[in-house]
This record gives structure tokens, sequence and C-alpha cells, in this order.
């Protein structure tokens, strides 16, 4: 899928002066139903994550506490998204190749996923990849 589909969603926010609030319903603010949300966290500095595509998953990416960056390739475009607000969520469709990187001290990463964890989802080799898109040329 292009990386045009792949958007900046801003998330409902109730501000208050006792503290924000935002929530996310799923096939609501995102284009698909939660089954799983999973969140990296005591990310060293330096670190990378990501490094893969996926199938048939979708996600949404959203930098609860601190920043990073989301680097998105549809095979033929790359943009890097800045991530450091905890009100705005990355939605990366399926066969996007993500890269992670750039995370601040004491960055929380927390995604939102269309599907329960499955290794069979997943492109973790970039040739790989390459190859699937081409074949669905
Ligand atoms: P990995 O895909 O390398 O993480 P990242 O997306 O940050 O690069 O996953 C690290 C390990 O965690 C790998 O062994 C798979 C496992 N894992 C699960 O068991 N369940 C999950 O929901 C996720 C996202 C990963």
């Amino acid at each position: 899928m292009p990386i045009a589909d792949c958007k900046i969603v801003e998330l409902p926010k109730i501000t208050d002066a006792r503290g924000n609030l935002t929530f996310i319903e799923g096939a609501n603010h995102i284009p698909f139903d939660i089954q799983r949300v999973y969140y990296l966290y005591d990310v060293p500095g330096g670190a990378e994550r990501g490094g893969h595509a996926h199938k048939g998953l979708s996600q949404l990416i959203v930098a609860m506490s601190g920043s990073f960056d989301v680097v998105l390739d549809d095979g033929s475009e790359k943009r890097r998204f800045h991530l450091n607000r905890s009100y705005y969520g990355l939605y990366v469709c399926p066969m996007i190749w993500r890269e992670l990187d750039n995370f601040s001290s004491g960055s929380v990463c927390m995604v939102l996923a269309s599907n329960r964890y499955d290794e069979d989802d997943y492109y973790r080799d970039y040739g790989d990849f390459k190859q699937a898109l081409n074949l669905r040329d």
C-alpha cells in the first residue's frame, strides 16, 4: 500500500486543569479494531527498533512519553515522522517497512495493532519485502 495511506491521526483531547485525557476507540478514531497493545520502553540512547514490515497488520504508533522518529518506506518512497505528543498517532497500513530511532531518554512508544502477534505476518528481511511488493505489481 502507498505511504500516502499512512497518516498522523489527531486523537481526541480533553484538556483539564487536573491533567489532560486522550482516548482511542477502535474502528472509530482509527480504521481498525484493536486486538493487541504493546509498548517499547527503557530504550537505550542510540537504539533502533522495528526493521520489518507486516503483510496484513495495521497499527497506530503513539509517543506516550518523550519522543522518537518513525521512518516509513513503501518500497518506492521514504518518510520520516517525529512523534512527540500523546494526542497524535501515526497510522501505519500493511506492507510498509518501518524503522524507529532517535528515542529520547524515558520515552515510551505504544503500538495499537489490528491483530494478535503472528510471526508469519512479518517480513524481517528488506529484500523479501521488496520482492513481495514487486510480485504484487
Ligand atoms: P521485534 O519485532 O523485534 O520488536 P520491534 O518491533 O521493536 O523491532 O520483537 C521483539 C521480540 O518480541 C520478538 O521475539 C517477538 C516478540 N514479540 C511478541 O512476542 N509479541 C508481540 O506482540 C511483539 C510486538 C513482539
